[in-house]
């Protein structure tokens, strides 16, 4: 075991978004900050975001239309009724100011500054999504804020997975416990930020890059932390589709491909869209995935096509370079022929409960970017509000760890207390999570999930992939027992069982681990803002 000597300020665990924008800005405060990320700082979720980053900037009124206000509204209207609104204007309205932090940064941004190109996709009734490299945003934003980490020396430990957030005799945060394929190790810091992204690896298909296991929530939780809204896991309507039973990553096919005009076809060559909702094709996400599922149940396919010929193939290769060579990939030629797509698991919209300062329940533990609930996405979340989110929420939680530091003090570590843990068979409860816990859901289906979740065998975590499986396994059993709780449908949580909304479930759904170590769902005014 090997215990690191010096005692850092912060210690980000992931190196996306959210935990870069975080550790650059905690070491302008002059924290020392440490970076942890269990394969290389370029390999995370965030390369894959397509789309933009939706924000409206300063001029945006005129000529263009739009405002905050039209923002939050939007935000809210796709959030079903459980968005925290305080939560939701504070952090858009902080968005300019963190687009242009990263433009210090070097992040450029396509049209140019101050003429940026703004598309629109799914739930948004204004042009605010700004994007790079045609569909390229995440690898540009990645690339910027991955650049000025090195050149600014930031202590980045690649290779290096959690295994545990480590808290003293009085449950402050005190460290964490690391693991490589040579051991374990100790990392002693004053407060932990978790920034760890999604947990789409959970599903048999998805959009998230493969280090997407769910590890935050499961060492929040086991921390001690309060997560909320976990059931609500978004699927993107528009996965490639690469074959029936495929698995894994799936290429993403932006949404702002039907913001410039794509169309969604049925195998039979049916429009998908038509009056199901005003906004047709660029209706929320939850809308778009749940009515392409039930026109698949009703045409006996597991995929729709995608019309985007209309924008031939210069505008193609221009717009959306990553898009067309994953069709091309697959001999898909979307200037000429539709592309095959299905909806996969995309996004968790709940997550580690947080304040708007990035601050969870737990003290010296804080989280930001995909892994935290702010508030920001209620039920289901407004595409492209994620990559701000994990702007301003990573800048945030630096700022609140310099302001709580005077008070903070580091007991010595802990060594890690939980080397045995149980563990679920990764590929059944993928499957079983595919199979009873994406859109449409209901009570037999989530018990028998559960039943795999929890068909586990105690096993000693020695390497890190033991220790993905481990949080795998309980965050899987987290978002069942929020999902079996919510007897309604709502956002990206749809029930067959209970397929309308219900006033009384108007409410966030916290889960927490009971004595046992099994998550439950907690006391619901203990989450701030929304109980
Ligand atoms: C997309 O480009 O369609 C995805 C963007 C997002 O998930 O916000």
């Amino acid at each position: 075991m090997t215990v690191w000597e010096v005692t850092v300020d912060l210690a980000v665990v992931g190196t996306g978004v959210a935990g870069l924008t975080a550790a650059l800005r905690a070491a302008e405060f002059g924290l020392r900050v440490v970076a942890v990320t269990k394969t290389t700082v370029e390999d995370g979720n965030t390369r894959c975001a397509q789309g933009g980053i939706a924000v409206v900037l300063p001029g945006d009124q005129a000529p263009h239309g739009d405002s905050v206000d039209a923002h939050v509204v939007d935000t809210l209207t796709a959030g079903a009724g459980l968005c925290d609104e305080a939560a939701v204007r504070t952090i858009l309205a902080a968005g300019p100011a963190a687009v242009n932090e990263l433009r210090t940064h070097g992040a450029v941004f396509d049209g140019g500054w101050p003429d940026v190109h703004r598309t629109r996709e799914g739930g948004h009734r204004a042009y605010r999504v700004i994007h790079a490299g045609g569909d390229a945003t995440g690898a540009e934003i990645e690339r910027a804020l991955a650049g000025a980490a090195r050149s600014r020396q930031l202590v980045l430990l690649e290779g290096q997975s959690v295994s545990e957030v480590l808290r003293d005799e009085t449950g402050r945060v005190a460290g964490l416990a690391l693991l490589d394929e040579q051991g374990g190790g100790v990392l002693r810091a004053r407060a932990v930020l978790l920034a760890t992204g999604g947990l789409g690896q959970l599903y048999a298909a998805s959009t998230n890059a493969d280090v997407a296991t769910g590890d935050g929530v499961a060492l929040a939780l086991r921390a001690g932390a309060l997560t909320a809204d976990l059931e609500f896991v978004q699927f993107h309507p528009t996965a490639l589709y690469l074959g029936a039973g495929s698995r894994g990553r799936q290429p993403l096919v932006t949404e702002a491909i039907r913001g410039e005009g794509a169309v969604l076809l049925d195998i039979a060559g049916d429009p998908v869209m038509t009056g199901v909702h005003p906004l047709g094709g660029l209706a929320p996400r939850d809308v778009v995935a749940a009515a392409i599922t039930r026109r698949m149940a009703a045409t006996g396919t597991d995929h729709v096509l995608l019309d985007a010929t209309h924008l031939g193939s210069a505008q193609l290769r221009r717009r959306f370079p990553t898009v067309h060579a994953a069709c091309a990939s697959i001999g898909v030629d979307p200037a000429c022929e539709p592309i095959p797509v299905a909806p996969a698991a995309h996004y968790q919209c709940g997550g580690v409960v947080t304040d708007t300062s990035g601050r969870t329940t737990v003290p010296g533990l804080y989280a930001a970017g995909e892994v935290a609930r702010t508030g920001l996405h209620g039920a289901n979340r407004l595409a492209s509000n994620s990559l701000l989110e994990g702007l301003v929420m990573g800048r945030r939680a630096a700022e609140a760890v310099a302001a709580d530091f005077p008070v903070s003090r580091c007991a010595g570590p802990p060594l890690p207390s939980h080397e045995v843990r149980p563990v679920a068979d990764r590929d059944a409860l993928q499957q079983a999570m595919s199979a009873h816990a994406g859109i449409g859901r209901d009570s037999a289906g989530l018990a028998a999930a559960a039943a795999v979740a929890g068909a586990t065998t105690r096993r000693r975590i020695r390497t890190p992939h033991d220790a993905e499986d481990a949080g795998l396994t309980l965050a899987a059993a987290a978002v069942l027992a929020a999902a079996a709780t919510r007897t309604e449908s709502r956002g990206c949580h749809l029930r067959t069982d209970h397929p309308r909304p219900a006033k009384r479930w108007r409410r966030s759904i916290a889960v927490v681990l009971d004595d046992n170590g099994t998550p439950v769902p907690a006391e619901p005014a203990l989450i701030g803002g929304v109980a």
